[in-house]
């Protein structure tokens, strides 16, 4: 299987929660590697842009407003299959109908502060994470 790389974002109520470090030890725990990670706390610009595809959903403002009340956590994650294996760690979009033992069952709070995101694609991955790292900003093993 392919070495791939994917964004997740750890969204403000994963932060405020204090579970940034318990998150990244599931990554780690699942073989994923962690190749870039900040915090940022976003503009709403940033947030419009990052979001683009859902810009005619009705959850679009009220979810810009949520992702830049608050720091949030970027991390870029590489390993075999990250794309997917980062999707099934995480659970489904609603926690509420997440399995026990996937981060937003066990984080998120509901449907919109869901504690993490991640790319849905490997094309979405590639845009997704060019859009929060440069390439100097990536720790290259290869
Ligand atoms: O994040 P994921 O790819 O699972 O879901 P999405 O359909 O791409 O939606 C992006 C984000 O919008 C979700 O993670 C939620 O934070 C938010 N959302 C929402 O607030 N209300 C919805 N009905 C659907 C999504
Ligand atoms: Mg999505």
């Amino acid at each position: 299987m392919a070495i791939e790389r994917t964004l997740a974002i750890i969204k403000p109520n994963g932060v405020e929660k204090n579970v940034v470090g318990e998150i990244i030890s599931r990554i780690e725990s699942k073989g994923l590697r962690i190749v870039g990670a900040r915090f940022v706390q976003l503009s709403r610009e940033k947030a419009e842009g990052f979001y683009i595809e859902h810009k005619d959903k009705t959850f679009f403002q009220g979810l810009v407003h949520f992702m830049t009340g608050y720091p949030i956590f970027l991390l870029c994650l590489e390993g075999e299959n990250a794309v997917f294996l980062w999707r099934e760690i995480m659970g489904p979009t609603d926690p509420s109908k997440a399995a026990p033992g996937t981060i937003r069952k066990d984080f998120g709070d509901n449907i919109e502060a869901n504690a993490v995101h991640g790319s849905d694609s490997l094309k979405s991955a590639e845009r997704e994470v060019a859009y929060f790292f440069d390439k100097s900003q990536l720790y290259n093993r290869f």
